[in-house]
């Protein structure tokens, strides 16, 4: 069912480091994007796989986790993800993907949980430094990192109004609570 994947599909930041991901399932994973829409079917997204563990540590040091929880500094060792996927684009087409990559993102995602793992997106990430640890080539322009392991967090949705507090946080049992509108409230005109 779809909709016990997109509920189960949270964002994870926290996971069994030692549980690894085989770069064969993060192929499956792409696998999966190759039948997604795109704008102009024009495929310009590349897809950078990362599963070697000197090669995730060095990643790991480029990316900003958990912009709410600002006393956090990201998953200590041990918790780290076990893989990444690198979403490139075309350099020259960079500006126009932001949709294909969205689409490219959750269905990554999406098959990740069905796997048995889980992820985050990260966007807040250093280009620069990415770009010259894995030897990027000007053509190609770095969009986002998704994270992926096996989550060790639990996660839970809150129900919240429109006008509420939209942060997640985490409680005294490190459980991440989420905050999301209810559905009534997504509905255009429907939402007063
Ligand atoms: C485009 C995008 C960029 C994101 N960038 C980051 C990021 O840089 N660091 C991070 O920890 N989480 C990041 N996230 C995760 C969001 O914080 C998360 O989706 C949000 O808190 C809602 O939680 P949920 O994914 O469990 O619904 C990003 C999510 C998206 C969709």
């Amino acid at each position: 069912m779809v909709k016990e994947l997109a509920k189960k599909n949270r964002s994870y930041r926290r996971f069994y480091e030692d549980r690894k991901i085989k770069r064969e399932q993060l192929v499956d994973m792409i696998d999966c994007v190759r039948y997604t829409a795109c704008g102009g079917n024009k495929q310009t997204l590349r897809f950078l796989l990362v599963c070697d563990d000197k090669e995730s540590e060095k990643l790991f040091s480029s990316l900003q986790w958990a912009g709410y929880l600002p006393e956090w500094d990201g998953p200590v060792e041990g918790e780290r993800p076990s893989a990444y996927i690198i979403l490139l684009s075309e350099a020259a087409s960079a500006n126009a993907t932001n949709w294909d990559e969205g689409i490219a993102a959750q269905t990554i995602l999406l098959a990740a949980v069905e796997m048995g793992y889980g992820g985050c997106i990260l966007a807040n990430i250093d280009r620069n430094t990415i770009v010259s640890d894995f030897a990027i080539g000007s053509d190609y322009a770095v969009k986002l990192v998704i994270a992926l392991g096996v989550p060790k967090e639990e996660v839970v949705i809150e129900d919240i109004s429109y006008g509420d507090d939209i942060r997640y946080y985490r409680d005294a049992n490190q459980v991440h609570h989420v905050p999301k509108l209810k559905t009534q409230e997504l509905i255009y005109g429907e939402d007063k």
